[in-house]
């Protein structure tokens, strides 16, 4: 079994959720208190020992690369002034692994945006990161890819996170259709998937909420893939067609799952992670509670 070292972020989206935010910076770079949404993603694939990650970027992609690049001004500057422990963050960021930028021209779908890494990943099973949600594990627990890293090289089979939703939200998610009986508790093998059913058609409440490791067999179904909902090349028209041929597994995991790339879960994912940084939780802790009694 090959174990998994390549991940693909797509970072690419048009975020147009986040509009104007977005329009010249890409949503993946906003800050969640004192880091990118992608750093947090980043650190996810490395912590499951992860050695060359694929950023799929688009028009704004100068921002993306500078921030995995080197600042000669900036670190010069941090050097001058003494200030070696944010010096030491600059350099680390540099050196966590192999960053590889590789442009998607045209917003054409999650599925589209996978398949711009195949001449990069070849063919490897590889990880798939969505650069918009962030995952956190308890300390010392393993990361979400970690989790579905430990499934794969059990089962051999292609491991998708899934996590249950309530009727009113699988609207907005891929839906998978368990082949038995699923519950929270163990991975389960996956008949099919529906791209943001309505509560009727959803065939259960298992969601997938961005987080996959995939056999290369799935550029092989992308490379042929058309037009799904929406009028954009969808991963799960792939992931079905991966689910027929050669067998999936979803996995509900252990940990904190952010929607960054949506205005609610951006400023929840702010408040909670402030509330657990070291040099503003107390401080910031004392103003919720003082605003939460002005309510
Ligand atoms: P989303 O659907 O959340 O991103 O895609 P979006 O299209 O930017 O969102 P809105 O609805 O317009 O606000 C999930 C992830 O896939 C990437 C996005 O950047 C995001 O990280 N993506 C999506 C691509 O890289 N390329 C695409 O063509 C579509």
């Amino acid at each position: 079994m090959k174990s998994i070292k390549k991940a693909v972020i797509p970072a690419a989206g048009l975020g147009t959720r986040f509009l104007p935010a977005t329009k010249s910076t890409p949503k993946e770079m906003l800050p969640v208190v004192d880091k990118p949404i992608l750093f947090y993603v980043v650190e996810e694939a490395i912590a499951a020992g992860i050695e060359d990650i694929v950023i799929i970027a688009g028009r704004q992609k100068t921002s993306i690369e500078d921030f995995f690049d080197r600042s000669y001004e900036l670190e010069d500057t941090l050097e001058k002034t003494g200030k070696t422990d944010l010096l030491e963050t600059i350099n680390s960021i540099r050196n966590m692994a192999n960053i590889i930028s590789v442009r998607q021209k045209q917003a054409l779908g999650l599925g589209h945006a996978v398949y711009c890494s195949k001449p990069v990943v070849g063919d490897e099973p590889f990880a798939v990161l969505l650069g918009d949600e962030i995952m956190i594990s308890e300390k010392g627990d393993p990361t979400v890819t970690q989790q579905l890293a430990t499934n794969y090289d059990s089962s051999g089979l292609s491991s998708v996170a899934v996590m249950p939703v309530g009727a009113s939200q699988v609207h907005k998610y891929g839906i998978v259709k368990p082949k038995s009986g699923a519950t929270t508790e163990h991975a389960f093998e996956v008949e099919s998937l529906v791209e943001k059913p309505t509560a009727e058609e959803a065939p259960s409440h298992f969601a997938l909420p961005g987080r996959y490791i995939f056999d290369a067999q799935i550029f092989e179904h992308l490379k042929n893939a058309k037009p799904g909902k929406n009028n954009e090349i969808q991963l799960t028209d792939s992931m079905n067609l991966l689910a027929q041929n050669q067998g999936l597994m979803a996995c509900p995991f252990k940990a904190k799952r952010y929607d960054a790339g949506d205005k609610l879960g951006y400023l929840m994912a702010n408040v909670e992670l402030a509330l657990k940084h070291s040099e503003l939780k107390d401080e910031f802790r004392d103003y919720l509670k003082t605003l939460a009694g002005q309510l």
